[in-house]
């Protein structure tokens, strides 16, 4: 071990040292990233709620659209709802191969076209869809015999086509289900499949981005939305190849086509794992089997949680314009009214109000300052006859699979370890079982303050812990203990801005946050300084070099450990988050936000009197059983590398203790409890 294990000091030898500092609780002093400017946050504005999708989607930056009929833009009812409800318009037929070119070069754009004058007249964008799909294919493509010609016919199809509709199409789905059903996720057999091999797909998308660069190019399919699937695991990884040579793909689109019982669980991880890749990820042909209120809600929701998620389309007006018309899976009934399944989705469209505001206001989404209520002791050390265990600390947790998952230090007069607790509903967190992960490949010794997050890129779970260096574990099923690897190293050894900045503090809390290209470990000194290193999505855990300061403080004490950073949902905004130590010696929680993981970092409610969350915000209906609020973390909206939090109805885990207690540092009688944010605007 590098280091001597942490916090080896009693209580008493650090108030010494605070009495002798004159705490402060100015801005971050100083370089590197550190901000000095007074807190700019505003109130959450809101947005007014909107009367129709299309205007309520557009609040938070996305699209509500329609597949549209040419033939029934002459029905009033039909167009007037489309009018009214629809941003975004796709051709429901009219764009496809055996409409187009019907036969060998001869180009029939009129449908489409009737349909893009409709649309763009009326400030509608358009989805293209689609250029090279094995069905409504005419026989003469599917008939060619050999590559050369299929290649050569390929090619102007998706040119002549794109090139006719260019700078009008918002995206278009340049392949449409080139996936198996089942299976091991292979591409389904087709003519381009048969004569052009698995690389017809890249040639129509590397075609396509000359033809109209200014076109999204999307990858469209059905039976993608389950995470679990083989079907979309086969599009995953396409997706991930493609990224990482570079082939040209900006979006993927999920069909949805559900079954009454609306999207799989796994479908926000589809879709926010998907947008971690880079690529934007939409809803492209929505309909749901009885159309059940709670189906669409679900669906809508899973959009809107997941950032990149830029917009859903529906496919369709009324029920009986369906394709699906026997199932009623729409929104508007056979006379064009609204039926339940509309309001639910425009409720749920409405659930990130402040979203839109994210580019132009950046602070739109959290308030300025926090109030809090506290739950009791949620969680106590359960000693057994090998583990005598006096504190409960450094909880990190994500909900997966209708479970919390809670991974803890375990403190002891011995050292550090970690434990691992999993129950459905808080009221149940006292009677987890506690798993010692001293018995997993984790092993014995120093390990603390433990991160937990799922890297959607490798598919795997990462814990994240200090050991004297960073140290990590994975595994593939986060509900089994026993499935950590053991550990290794982040660094080679102590960064050297590290070793000449810590002086006589501690190397701990490291915290990992990846955006769509890189990833980022943060850690603390104790001594007023938190370091950034960096790496590219791709080599992650690999790669971390060039540490930096990324915000300092000489008062140490006014940014001294426990550092959490999340993506906040619906904005371009992050949220920093530091352990202080207060002026009456108790801890509490100081906030920044910037634009970039990098920062800047600009105050939000980052002094005692205003703190992010202290004592002095936060009522305790159960009892003030605490005046430390200590290092913990937020409640995130997923569990994937982006840490994204939903800024409404803020909850933070933490770890706090009976105010009289003292003694060995080591020996604290540390508990965990639950804070949620009273004072939310959403
Ligand atoms: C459907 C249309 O809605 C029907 O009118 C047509 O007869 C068949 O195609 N996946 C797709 C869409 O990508 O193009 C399909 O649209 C539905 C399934």
């Amino acid at each position: 071990m590098a280091l001597t294990p942490r916090r080896g000091r009693t209580r008493a030898s650090l108030l010494g040292l605070l009495a002798a500092t004159v705490m402060t609780t100015a801005g971050l002093a100083g370089t590197a990233g550190a901000a000095t400017s007074p807190a700019q946050a505003q109130t959450a504005t809101g947005s007014a709620k909107a009367s129709t999708l299309g205007a309520q989607a557009a609040q938070s930056g996305r699209y509500f659209g329609a597949a549209v009929a040419a033939g029934k833009l002459g029905d009033t009812t039909y167009a007037g709802i489309l009018n009214r409800e629809f941003n975004m318009v796709t051709p429901e037929n009219e764009m496809k191969w055996d409409t187009i070119e019907r036969s060998r070069g001869s180009f029939n754009f009129a449908p489409a076209d009737q349909i893009a004058n409709h649309a763009t007249s009326r400030g509608q964008r358009l989805r293209g869809h689609t250029l090279v799909w094995h069905s409504q294919l005419p026989s003469w493509v599917s008939s060619i015999g050999d590559a050369t010609t299929l290649r050569s016919v390929m090619k102007n199809h998706i040119t002549t086509t794109m090139a006719h509709y260019k700078g009008k199409i918002y995206a278009w789905d340049v392949v449409n289900e080139a996936f198996a059903d089942g299976g091991g996720g292979q591409h389904r057999p087709s003519v381009f499949q048969n004569l052009l091999g698995d690389g017809f797909i890249e040639e129509a998308f590397r075609t396509a981005r000359s033809a109209d660069p200014a076109a999204k190019l999307c990858y469209n399919d059905y039976n993608i939305e389950d995470w679990n699937a083989a079907k979309t695991q086969g599009v995953y990884r396409m997706v991930r190849d493609f990224k990482a040579r570079g082939v040209p793909i900006d979006c993927v689109g999920f069909q949805a086509h559900f079954g009454s019982g609306g999207p799989p669980t796994s479908f926000q991880t589809t879709l926010s794992s998907f947008a971690a890749l880079g690529v934007d990820v939409q809803i492209t042909e929505l309909d749901i089997a009885q159309a059940p209120a709670a189906a669409y809600t679900n669906t809508t929701r899973a959009c809107m949680n997941v950032p990149r998620c830029t917009g859903i389309t529906v496919w369709g007006i009324r029920d009986s314009d369906s394709w699906r018309a026997g199932e009623k899976p729409l929104l508007f009934d056979n006379n064009g009214n609204k039926k339940a399944a509309y309001n639910a989705t425009l409720t749920a469209l409405g659930g990130t109000p402040a979203a839109t505001k994210a580019a132009t206001s950046p602070t739109a989404s959290l308030p300025s300052s926090f109030k809090w209520n506290s739950s009791g002791i949620l969680m106590s050390p359960k000693p057994d006859a090998t583990h005598n265990i006096a504190g409960l600390k450094d909880p990190t947790v994500v909900r997966h699979n209708g479970k919390w998952h809670v991974f803890a230090s375990v403190a002891s007069a011995s050292g550090y370890n970690l434990v691992y607790l999993s129950f459905t509903d808080w009221s149940q967190a006292a009677s987890a079982t506690h798993h010692y992960l001293d018995r997993s490949a984790i092993g014995t010794g120093y390990r603390a303050a433990p991160q937990v997050f799922y890297f959607a890129p490798q598919n795997k779970w990462y814990l994240v812990y200090q050991t004297g260096n960073a140290s990590y574990s994975t595994n593939s099923d986060i509900s089994n203990p026993n499935g950590w690897s053991a550990p290794k190293n982040f660094y080679s050894a102590m960064p050297d801005i590290i070793k000449q900045n810590i002086g006589n503090g501690y190397w701990v809390d490291m915290w990992v946050i990846c955006d769509s290209a890189n990833c980022y470990l943060f850690s603390s000194d104790d001594n007023g300084h938190l370091y950034r290193s960096q790496t590219t999505l791709a080599q992650f855990p690999n790669g971390f070099t060039n540490t930096v300061i990324a915000a300092q403080d000489s008062n140490k004490y006014a940014l001294f450990e426990a550092s959490n950073i999340y993506k906040v949902q619906g904005s371009n905004q992050y949220l920093l988050i530091v352990e202080a130590i207060g002026s009456d010696g108790k801890r509490y929680f100081r906030s920044w936000t910037s634009s970039s993981i990098a920062g800047s970092w600009t105050q939000l409610a980052a002094s005692e009197a205003n703190p992010f969350a202290r004592a002095n915000n936060t009522a305790f209906p159960a009892g003030a059983w605490t005046k430390d609020i200590s290092h913990g973390e937020l409640i995130r909206a997923g569990t994937d590398q982006t840490l994204t939090i939903n800024p409404c109805q803020l909850q933070y885990l933490y770890q706090g203790m009976n105010p009289n207690a003292g003694g060995d540092y080591n020996t604290l009688p540390w508990r965990l409890g639950l804070l949620t944010q009273t004072n939310s605007a959403c």
